[in-house]
């Protein structure tokens, strides 16, 4: 070999080690993001002459495209807007389903949500939905599938009727095929305090749209930064709202709705890809959604990052 050989040997050896010791936890939440971004929504096409023994190419058609503008105030999702959307619920034996709360599917197994909805009067979750859009139609644009809960993971921090950690997985009896229906969405990239906006989207929650809507609702809220620790006196936060590990978002408008489902996400669109988003928030607690102004308190996903990623690995 070459000195110039065996320069060029370091130096590759070297940049691959580089490589290696860059994929940090974020460079892994970016890879696995991209990843379900071109397996969902990127197709390679031949392109070719037609003629005899034309030259094929190969091209990329992405069709990624497309954030809706958002309105402040419910209303009705459109068909493959949310498809990180989950609903919970508990099915008995006799088939017959009471649904709880709302969830976020944030890989082929597991379904983010709020640790406060395993302990629903409605009974234990064991059933999710994926790719629903109105539950009184089976005429609407989607692709409704039920999937068994195997194992409910609550954060080790939880203390029910406490909302500090208010944050549970919930692994699925088997892998979600990815279609434009249902995929995940991407983890924080950050901790959502630059956010001026959020989406909260949901079916359920009382406060809602004053009553259970059939149709998932979407709606745009603000990002009120601090405020929920002077706003916030509550018996279930004795310490206090936590700036660390929640996040304070409300509407600044008086409307029907103010919150999505309990359990279900707050969020944001991914910076360079139109159709995906991160979820920042878990709906946690939904108070002083008869007023303007008052905001609710989210648990921030961000700051579960370390946590996540321990019960992803765990979860392949
Ligand atoms: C139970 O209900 C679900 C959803 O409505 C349906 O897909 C499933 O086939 C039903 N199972 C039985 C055993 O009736
Ligand atoms: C916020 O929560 C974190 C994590 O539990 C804790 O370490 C921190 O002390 C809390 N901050 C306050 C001001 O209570």
């Amino acid at each position: 070999m070459t000195e110039a050989n065996v320069a060029r040997l370091l130096l590759f050896v070297l940049a691959q080690v580089t490589f290696v010791m860059c994929q940090d936890a974020d460079a892994l939440a970016k890879q696995s993001c991209t990843q379900v971004k071109r397996d969902v929504f990127e197709e390679r096409v031949a392109i070719s002459f037609f003629f005899a023994n034309a030259p094929v190419r190969w091209e990329t058609i992405d069709s990624c495209h497309g954030s809706r503008p958002l309105i402040v105030g419910g209303t009705p999702a459109e068909p493959k807007e949310f498809p990180p959307m989950a609903r919970l619920g508990n099915r008995d034996r006799n088939n017959d389903t009471k649904w709880i709360c709302g969830g976020t599917l944030i890989s082929n197994r597991l379904v983010l949500t709020a640790a406060h909805c395993l302990y629903s009067e409605k009974g234990a979750v064991n059933v999710v939905r994926l790719g629903e859009l109105d539950f009184a139609s089976d005429q609407d644009d989607a692709e409704p599938e039920d999937f068994v809960v195997q194992e409910i993971i609550e954060h080790p921090d939880y203390n029910y009727q406490m909302l500090y950690h208010d944050i549970a997985l919930l692994l699925l009896d088997r892998a979600v095929k990815f279609s434009v229906y249902k995929h995940p969405a991407c983890l924080p990239f950050v901790d959502g305090d630059r956010s001026e906006n959020f989406i909260a989207i949901g079916w359920g929650h009382k406060k809602f749209a004053g009553r259970e809507s059939t149709k998932l609702l979407k709606v745009k809220l603000t990002n009120f930064g601090t405020r929920c620790l002077t706003s916030t006196d509550l018996d279930e936060l004795p310490n206090g709202y936590n700036v660390s590990t929640m996040l304070c978002i409300g509407s600044p408008e008086l409307k029907d709705t103010c919150n999505g489902d309990s359990g279900g996400p707050v969020l944001n669109y991914h910076d360079d890809y139109p159709c995906m988003y991160h979820v920042m928030g878990i709906t946690s607690s939904g108070i002083g959604c008869e007023n303007a102004n008052v905001p609710s308190i989210y648990t921030r996903v961000h700051y579960y990052l370390d946590w996540l990623r321990q019960e992803l690995a765990k979860s392949r």
